[in-house]
């Protein structure tokens, strides 16, 4: 990994001080989530313990440390979307790709993410895919949005099903 994608980016950096947060997004933009090996290789670099790089990795929300999908489904549980049958509406998502809140599809198309209050309350209760806000969501809208985006009639309950 060193000679390729990793190791333009570390080569960028060579001779600073500090800046593993900024290594780590770098990395993180390159490869969508901080593979392990990845997480090794920088701690060398930087002169750390692995544990190091691991532990200001796992500190921060935003980093992820395994794969994540091509699309991101984010489901917004906060007060307003909940009153508002946002518990529903992840049951829906999760049945339609077959996953659980915090997984990834097995094709790596889609990872559901359950989140608190994305601040457009008024618009109760919302789903955030990608970069597009879905307002006033229902069970049925969900269910379009999610055929719309892609196919996902083949995921539906599968994962849920074997569990
Ligand atoms: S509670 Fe969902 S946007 Fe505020």
């Amino acid at each position: 990994m060193k000679e390729g994608r990793l190791g333009k980016i570390l080569s960028v950096f060579k001779g600073k001080k500090g800046g593993l947060i900024s290594i780590l997004q770098r990395v993180q933009e390159e490869f969508g989530y901080l593979p392990e090996e990845a997480l090794s290789e920088i701690a060398v670099f930087m002169g750390l313990s692995s544990s190091q790089v691991f532990s200001v990795a796992t500190f921060y929300a935003h980093f992820y440390l395994n794969r994540r999908g091509d699309h991101l489904v984010r489901v917004c549980q906060g007060t307003a979307c909940h009153v508002r049958g946002a518990r529903n509406i992840l049951e829906t998502a999760q049945y339609k790709l077959g996953i659980k809140t915090g997984e990834t599809t097995e094709d790596y198309k889609y990872s559901l993410e359950r989140v608190a209050c994305l601040g457009s309350c008024a618009l109760a209760p919302i789903v955030v895919i990608d970069d597009t806000l879905y307002p006033q969501i229902t069970t049925k809208k969900m269910t379009e949005i999610l055929a719309s985006v892609s196919d996902c009639e083949k995921y539906e309950g599968t994962e849920l099903r074997k569990r």
